[in-house]
């Protein structure tokens, strides 16, 4: 009797449990622990093998719909890009593979981490020759960011459109993915790569000087970097009708002077789902500048 009423009271527990374990997403990566100055840079195969830690972010129905995210707002219409024309598919992804340009991996575990982006497969250091397609680009100051994806999705063709529109676009092709037996493969799979100007600095959160800093100096140095942000972020908002709204810490780099003041901060990293079309008519920059509070209120809380 207490062996079958023990049964049927734990039985809807134990079916629960399971069905919370078969809809439970594979779970992604927790965040480093902070500080991360013991990271190693891994080279470039060695971070594509590692991706099985990173698990790829799921892309639900729900996660696509735009009006399902907390921070949606009326004038918003839709993730960006609302179209890729056949035009936008001869220009992009067409400049060949890079696998031989590609050096050192500058992404490591707390870029990648959960709340901090992680769909990449690998962001590159440029070391292969000035060839034509790199339009006098110096080599030197170029990154390759390789995408997740198998071929270029609509979300790849956004990146690339994105980054030309803020001016940091240089050329986009492929990137052969790695596996233990790819090297053997006749028709070895590849990646959407691009290549764009390599921004300066790195995430306030990873400076010396914001390591070092006291709380009243921590929030003298968010201010400074918040201002030029949002200047950033509503200009390009009434300039081409997208709201840059992925603004939080990794996706943001300062570079500092020697007193530890802001010389410059710039947004990195046009991919999904960063990139929101907003109405054409929405160029209130009072408005956009009220959105940019909160929101940015929201993404550095934890800071
Ligand atoms: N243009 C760039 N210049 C310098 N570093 C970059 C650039 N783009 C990306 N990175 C580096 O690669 C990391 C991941 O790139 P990001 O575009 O943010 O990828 P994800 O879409 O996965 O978040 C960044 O945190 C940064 O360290
Ligand atoms: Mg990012």
């Amino acid at each position: 009797m207490i062996l079958s009423t023990t049964l049927c009271c734990s039985l809807p527990i134990i079916f629960a449990s399971l069905y919370m374990l078969a809809i439970t997403p594979t779970s992604y990566a927790a965040p480093s622990i902070f500080p991360p100055q013991n990271h190693t840079t891994p080279s470039s195969s060695d971070h594509e093998f590692s991706i099985a830690h990173y698990s790829p972010r799921i892309l639900t129905r729900a996660s696509l719909n735009i009006k399902n995210q907390a921070y949606y707002r009326k004038w918003m219409i839709d993730f960006y890009p609302l179209k890729v024309t056949a035009e936008d598919k001869k220009s992009y992804f067409q400049d060949g593979t890079f696998d031989e340009d590609l050096g050192q991996n500058l992404v490591d575990d707390w870029d990648n981490s959960a709340n901090r982006g992680g769909y990449n497969a690998g962001v590159y250091t440029f070391t292969g020759p000035n060839r034509t397609y790199l339009g006098g680009h110096p080599p030197d100051e170029l990154v390759v960011k390789v995408l997740r994806q198998n071929q270029p999705d609509k979300w790849a063709y956004g990146e690339v459109m994105a980054l030309k529109l803020a001016g940091l676009y240089v050329a986009s092709g492929r990137k052969s993915k790695n596996s233990i037996f790819a090297k053997f493969k006749k028709n070895r799979k590849s990646r959407p790569a691009i290549i764009m100007k390599k921004v300066r600095g790195m995430s306030l959160l990873k400076t010396t000087a914001w390591r070092k800093a006291g709380p009243a100096m921590k929030i003298s140095l968010k201010n400074a970097v918040k201002e030029i942000i949002k200047v950033q972020v509503v200009d390009f908002a009434v300039q081409h009708g997208i709201l840059y709204n992925d603004f939080h810490t990794g996706n943001v780099f300062v570079d500092l002077r020697r007193d530890g003041t802001v010389r410059e901060a710039k947004l990195i990293d046009y991919g999904y789902p960063g990139m929101i079309s907003i109405q054409s008519e929405l160029t209130n920059r009072g408005k956009l500048e009220k959105y940019f509070e909160r929101r940015w209120a929201k993404l550095w809380a934890r800071t």
